[in-house]
């Protein structure tokens, strides 16, 4: 897909001239090898869901890797020590930028539908949607992306083998570790799928019961995977030996994978989203995600006001009108680009955004239609995101997910891979929420190759002095707390503080604000509900990995979401 924005051209020729400007300033001069000149003596970043997996991506970088090279590493480790969030049964979406020459790419490694898909699966015979099929067992997953994903990097953005920056995770599969309380807990929270199927039951409920806490644990079936990847690539994942294991088990099961659906699988690169706001260059996740859109929309809205003069409560109104505005458009218009046509340049641009700002009130909330919608549920934190700064200034976001907690539970004999329940971010019924309560439309319906929306939101934050990478899993959540986290750091917040503000959420429909304890004080909350907000108090969410780099200073940070102690950043 090509997001040549005739906006752009028309009017934003501003855009362009900063967006240039930004990769002059941030581009390094060419040593004579080719490669970038170091620019942060010495120093990385990477902060990630998972201290194994934040150790080995500073493992490759010490082997001469680069961020890009570190991103498989951490990728592969976390799906051996994280399974509950992503592996190489899932998809992610990644945002790099790549120093030597200035290049923002996104990389789509998001699953597809196979061709046998039919939308009559995931109905009840009442036609009311059948959630089970959506979320539990083979006709939940997609064809995974994520193999293609991490080869595609590895090919065309690192510096090492693909061997060496996968030998950390298949090191940790083989001698084991010692799972985390965040896995005990998804696997016991799970434990009742999982034993339906015996291969998931025989790896993640040894002796019939979750693993207890030191236990160390091994994964060999998916160290052979990992190995098979390493010597073959695509063809050692898509083709062979582990494609007919893959395809068998799930057919085995009631599913409908054929060789030839992984056989085309491929992973992408695209064009990123970028928007500018004050001063800074945003490069985001275009569709098959909504979030790169919902938040070049919430801030071309922003931009029209200036936040930083306003009293919390008016400020909180503004962001929240933008959000529901956002997410009203998120609902209508977006799904995979290779299949449907979106009003992309419509939704981009700026004038756009002043319509929409026209629209909203100084103090009162605009009341969403009242769709009739189930409740959505809790987003967790079932979704990984890292984020990695080199010594050469290369930047890797990386969002990765099997979807909701321990993905489809369903791991396809003899491989070690847990499949993951994406199907469900397909609008499989229409108007039906999924279960982050999201509702689709026709731009999001199931077919045959098709990538299902999503809500991944990797992003890099690009400043003449400060830059940031950043996301966060969390369903639907994941595009606010992105949001909110762009604009704490262009307010001029550290990595810590930023991964550990209070967060709130607001998509358009159910239409209430969810608040983590302690967002607002007691008069900005008594201001919003006076202006009409219905405030729902929500327990924490998200799990923030950030890195930030502060040119002037030539520092790096790396911070980790202190309400979830698993996570590790840590500059090298
Ligand atoms: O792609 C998406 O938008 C979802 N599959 C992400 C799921 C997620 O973040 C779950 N964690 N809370």
């Amino acid at each position: 897909m090509s997001l040549s924005m005739n906006w752009r051209a028309a009017a934003l020729c501003l855009l362009l001239v900063a967006g240039g400007a930004f990769a002059a300033d941030g581009a390094p001069a060419k040593a004579a090898s080719g490669h970038a000149s170091t620019r942060i003596p010495g120093h990385a970043a990477i902060a990630s869901a998972n201290f194994h997996a934040t150790e080995a991506g500073l493992e490759v970088l010490a082997r001469g890797g680069n961020a890009f090279d570190a991103a498989v590493a951490v990728a592969a480790t976390l799906s051996i020590v994280e399974p509950e969030s992503s592996g190489i049964g899932g998809g992610f979406m990644a945002v790099l930028h790549r120093a030597s020459d200035g290049h923002d790419v996104f990389i789509d490694a998001r699953e597809t539908a196979p061709a046998a898909v039919d939308a009559q699966d995931y109905l009840n015979p009442d036609g009311s949607p059948d959630r089970d099929t959506a979320l539990k067992g083979p006709l939940s997953a997609g064809i995974p992306g994520e193999p293609a994903g991490l080869v595609l990097i590895a090919k065309r953005y690192g510096r090492l083998p693909l061997a060496q920056s996968l030998a950390p995770a298949i090191r940790i599969a083989r001698e084991g570790f010692e799972p985390d309380e965040r896995l005990r807990e998804a696997i016991a929270g799970m434990q009742e799928d999982l034993q339906r199927w015996p291969a998931s039951a025989a790896k993640y409920l040894p002796g019939g019961k979750p693993p207890a806490a030191g236990v160390i644990w091994k994964d060999p079936d998916q160290a052979r995977t990992l190995e098979l990847i390493a010597s073959h690539g695509d063809q050692g994942f898509y083709h062979g030996e582990t494609a007919r294991k893959l395809v068998a088990a799930v057919r085995a099961a009631g599913g409908n994978w054929t060789l030839a659906d992984l056989a085309s699988y491929r992973a992408k690169e695209r064009t990123p989203i970028t928007v500018d706001y004050r001063g800074y260059r945003i490069v985001t996740a275009p569709p098959p995600s909504s979030g790169g859109v919902a938040i070049a929309e919430i801030l071309n809205i922003l931009s029209g006001y200036d936040l930083t003069k306003m009293d919390a409560a008016t400020r909180t109104h503004y962001v929240i009108e933008a959000m529901r505005r956002a997410f009203r458009d998120h609902n209508d218009y977006l799904g995979d680009p290779d299949f449907v046509k979106m009003p992309l340049d419509m939704l981009l641009s700026p004038f756009y955004a002043d319509g929409l700002r026209q629209s909203i009130l100084p103090d009162k909330a605009t009341p969403s239609s009242m769709l009739p919608r189930a409740e959505a549920a809790e987003p967790g934190m079932h979704t990984t995101h890292f984020s990695i700064i080199d010594a050469d200034g290369n930047m890797a976001a990386v969002t990765s997910t099997v979807n909701y907690t321990m993905g489809s539970s369903f791991v396809a004999e003899g491989t070690g891979v847990l499949l993951n329940d994406e199907m469900d971010d397909f609008a499989l019924v229409p108007d039906k929420p999924n279960v982050y309560g999201l509702l689709g439309s026709k731009a999001n319906a199931p077919v045959g190759g098709k990538r299902m929306l999503s809500s991944m939101s990797p992003s890099l934050v690009i400043g003449a002095d400060r830059t940031a990478v950043i996301g966060s899993p969390g369903g639907s959540t994941i595009i606010t707390q992105v949001l909110e986290g762009i604009l704490h750091f262009i307010d001029g917040e550290s990595a810590q503080q930023i991964a550990a503000h209070k967060r709130f959420h607001h998509q358009y429909l159910p239409d209430v604000v969810n608040v983590e304890t302690g967002v607002f004080d007691a008069a900005t909350s008594d201001a919003l509900t006076k202006m009409g907000y219905t405030l729902k108090p929500r327990e924490a969410w998200g799990f923030m990995n950030v890195v930030t780099w502060d040119r002037k200073a030539n520092q790096l940070d790396a911070a980790s979401d202190p309400r979830r102690p698993s996570g590790l950043g840590k500059v090298q």
